[in-house]
């Protein structure tokens, strides 16, 4: 079935997020060609990348369906946009992590590249004037973000099976996967779906023949061939 673009709802950082016309509980999200980091400090545009993170998004979403974990994912239309479920957010971001990096290595005071036994899950609260702060489970339920107590523990649950499908897909492209950021929401019928997009942007890439980033961390620490890494991950997920 083909979906009309409505009118538009929310500007992100990353997204313009519209109405799907004659449609109440379907968004229509359109990728940009932007860049932001620490909190929107930084920015830039790089055209193509708006491509790029949808053709992933798409692929992992439509990877994650056939393992039949649920995502708000409907549709793909075009290039740039994709058709997707209506969902009330949940305000937290779900980090997994497999390898200590970014924040926890820094805060632990371990090195990058620590392998990790078992893998972390972590909240964090998704609120960019507090910047996104690492918050307990106690904390995470004082928010009244989740509207029951055990959903903090199906999101974990549900983090950890996106995980497993993660690590096999990357792993089978050559790719080593460190830690990536999820968010959830409810459905109509109160039922919790990931959310958002999952892509080079939300996710710590390594090369695993040479632990080069491909990812996001390109940008943040200037290291420089931003888009090629990501059309690469791209490629190699589709070869
Ligand atoms: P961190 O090491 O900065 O806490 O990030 C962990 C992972 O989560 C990393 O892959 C980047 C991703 N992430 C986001 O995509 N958005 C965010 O706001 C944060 C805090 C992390
Ligand atoms: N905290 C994330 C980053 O450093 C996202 C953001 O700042 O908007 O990329």
């Amino acid at each position: 079935m083909s979906h009309t673009q409505g009118e538009l709802l929310y500007e992100g950082k990353a997204k313009r997020i519209f109405n799907v016309s004659g449609e109440s509980q379907l968004i229509w999200q359109e990728f940009k060609d932007s860049f932001t980091a620490f909190n929107g400090e930084k920015k830039a545009e790089m055209k193509g990348k708006g491509q790029i993170n949808r053709a992933i998004a798409s692929l992992i979403f439509q990877k994650l369906k056939d393992q039949k974990i649920p995502s708000h994912w409907v549709a793909d239309s075009g290039d740039i946009h994709m058709i997707t479920q209506k969902l009330e957010m949940i305000d937290l971001e779900v980090v997994v992590r497999n390898v200590l990096a970014g924040s926890t290595a820094k805060k632990l005071g371990m090195a990058e590249g620590t392998a990790l036994e078992k893998p972390l899950v972590e909240f964090y609260y998704k609120k960019d004037e507090l910047g996104d702060p690492f918050i307990s489970d106690d904390q995470a339920l004082l928010l009244k973000t989740v509207r029951h107590d055990s959903d903090l523990q199906k999101l974990k649950d549900r983090a950890l099976q996106v995980n497993a499908v993660m690590l096999k897909m990357f792993d089978e492209a050559g790719i080593r996967l460190i830690d990536f950021k999820l968010e959830f929401g409810y459905d109509s019928a109160g039922e919790i779906l990931l959310g958002d997009e999952i892509s080079p942007d939300s996710c710590r890439l390594w090369d695993k023949q040479t632990n080069e980033k491909m990812d996001k961390d390109r940008f943040r620490r200037d290291l420089g061939d931003v888009l090629e890494n990501y059309q690469e991950v791209l490629n190699r997920l589709t070869k």
